[in-house]
C-alpha cells in the first residue's frame, strides 16, 4: 500500500481510535483490585454482559409485550413492572453462573439468596431503578455493591457477610440507560465511566477519573412531598431558591445522580412524616453511590452520618439520604443539623 497514504488515513478522523474497551481496561487494572485473583474482574464483566441484554430489552420496550406492571408491589413498595422482573433475572442469571458469588441481595427479592457455593462475593443490587419511568421513555438505570464475604468460603451465608457497612465495598457502580447507556464503577481508585457503543456492542472508556465539582447550583428533591418534610428541610429548600439553584428532578436516583456527578449538585432523599428514614434502601441503592460519590471527591450522608459508616440491621432498611457535592451536601447537614440542637 502507498505508504503516505496509509499515513495519512491513519492520522485522519475516519480511523480515529475507538479507545479502551471495559474488558481491556479491567484486565489493565486488575492489580489495583483488593485480592486481585481475577475472580472480581470477572464479576464485572458478567454484569456489563448482563446490562447489555437489559438493555436491550429496554429499548424495545415500547415494541413488545414488557412495558407495565404485573400487578404486584416490591419490598420497596413500588409497583413491580415487568421490566423489574427481566432485568432481575438477567442480572441473577449472569451473577450466579459464574461461581464468584456466593450471596445476592436484589431489591425484588424478600431474603438473601444463598447460592451455597464457594464464591467469594456477595452482591447487593437494585436490578431496575425508577421503574415509575420505564413506560414513558425516561432513563432508568442499575446499581450495585459488592462485597468480599466473612465466613468461610463454603460454609452457609450468615448475617455478618449480607449485612457490611458500605465502607467494606470492595466495588461498586452503576448503568445508566438513557440517551446512551453508560457504565460507571469503582473498585476504590477512582470513578471511570464507559459509555456503551452499539453498533460494536461493547462498553468504550468516556470518562476516565471522574471528578464532582466541589459545588454547583442544581438541586434535586421531590418537592411534592413539601408539607411531610421536616421544618430544616423547608428551611434549606427556601435556601435553595434564594441562593437561584436550579431544580431538577427526573425520579430515577441513578439519572438524578449521574447528572449531579458530571455538572455538580445535589440529591436529596430525605425524611418525611410518613417515614422517618426517607424513601430509599441503604443496602442498595445509598451504598454504591456513595461509595461512587467519595471516590469522585463528592459526599453521601444521612443527614448526620456518613452514609458508609452506617451499620445495616436489615436488608431493605431505609436512610435519608443526601449526596453530591462536598460543599452542597455539608451546607444541607448544616440546616438539618441546626434544628437538630435547637
Ligand atoms: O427506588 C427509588 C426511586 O425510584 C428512585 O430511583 C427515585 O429517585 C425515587 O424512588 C423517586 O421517588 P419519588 O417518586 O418518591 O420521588
Amino acid at each position: 500500500m502507498n505508504k503516505a497514504y496509509s499515513t495519512s488515513i491513519e492520522s485522519s478522523r475516519i480511523a480515529h481510535s475507538i479507545g479502551t474497551a471495559l474488558d481491556r481496561f479491567i484486565k489493565n487494572n486488575q492489580d489495583e483490585f483488593p485480592y486481585a485473583s481475577g475472580e472480581l474482574s470477572q464479576l464485572l464483566r458478567d454484569i456489563a454482559l448482563a446490562s447489555k441484554v437489559v438493555n436491550r430489552e429496554v429499548n424495545k420496550a415500547g415494541l413488545i409485550d414488557i412495558m407495565g406492571g404485573i400487578g404486584s408491589t416490591n419490598l420497596a413498595g413500588d409497583q413491580q413492572q415487568k421490566l423489574d422482573v427481566l432485568a432481575n433475572i438477567r442480572f441473577t442469571r449472569a451473577l450466579t453462573k459464574g461461581g464468584e458469588v456466593c450471596a445476592l441481595v436484589s431489591e425484588e427479592s424478600e431474603s438473601f439468596v444463598d447460592l451455597n457455593n464457594h464464591g467469594q462475593y456477595v452482591i447487593a443490587i437494585d436490578p431496575l431503578d425508577g421503574s415509575s419511568n420505564i413506560d414513558v421513555n425516561v432513563s432508568i438505570g442499575t446499581i450495585f455493591s459488592i462485597y468480599r464475604r466473612k465466613s468461610a468460603p463454603g460454609t452457609p451465608i450468615r448475617s455478618e457477610d449480607i449485612l457490611q457497612k458500605g465502607s467494606e465495598q470492595v466495588a461498586a457502580g452503576y448503568i445508566l440507560y438513557g440517551s446512551s447507556t453508560m457504565l460507571v464503577y469503582t473498585t476504590g481508585h477512582g470513578v471511570h465511566g464507559f459509555t456503551h457503543e452499539t453498533s460494536l456492542g461493547e462498553y468504550f472508556l468516556s470518562h476516565p477519573d471522574m471528578q464532582i465539582p466541589e459545588d454547583g447550583k442544581i438541586y434535586s428533591v421531590n418537592e411534592g412531598l413539601y408539607n411531610s418534610f421536616e421544618p430544616a428541610m423547608k428551611q434549606y429548600l427556601q435556601f435553595c431558591k434564594d441562593s437561584s439553584y436550579t431544580a431538577r428532578y427526573i425520579g430515577s436516583l441513578v439519572a438524578d445522580f449521574h447528572r449531579n456527578l458530571l455538572k455538580g449538585g445535589v440529591y436529596i432523599y430525605p425524611a418525611t412524616s410518613r417515614d422517618a428514614r426517607g424513601k430509599l434502601r441503604l443496602i442498595y441503592e445509598c451504598n454504591a453511590l456513595a461509595y461512587l460519590v467519595e471516590q469522585a471527591g463528592g459526599k453521601a450522608s444521612d443527614g448526620r452520618r456518613r452514609i458508609l459508616d452506617i451499620d445495616p440491621e436489615s436488608l431493605h432498611q431505609r436512610s435519608p439520604f443526601y449526596v453530591g457535592s462536598k460543599n452542597m451536601v455539608e451546607k444541607a447537614e448544616s440546616f438539618i443539623q441546626r434544628t437538630a440542637i435547637n
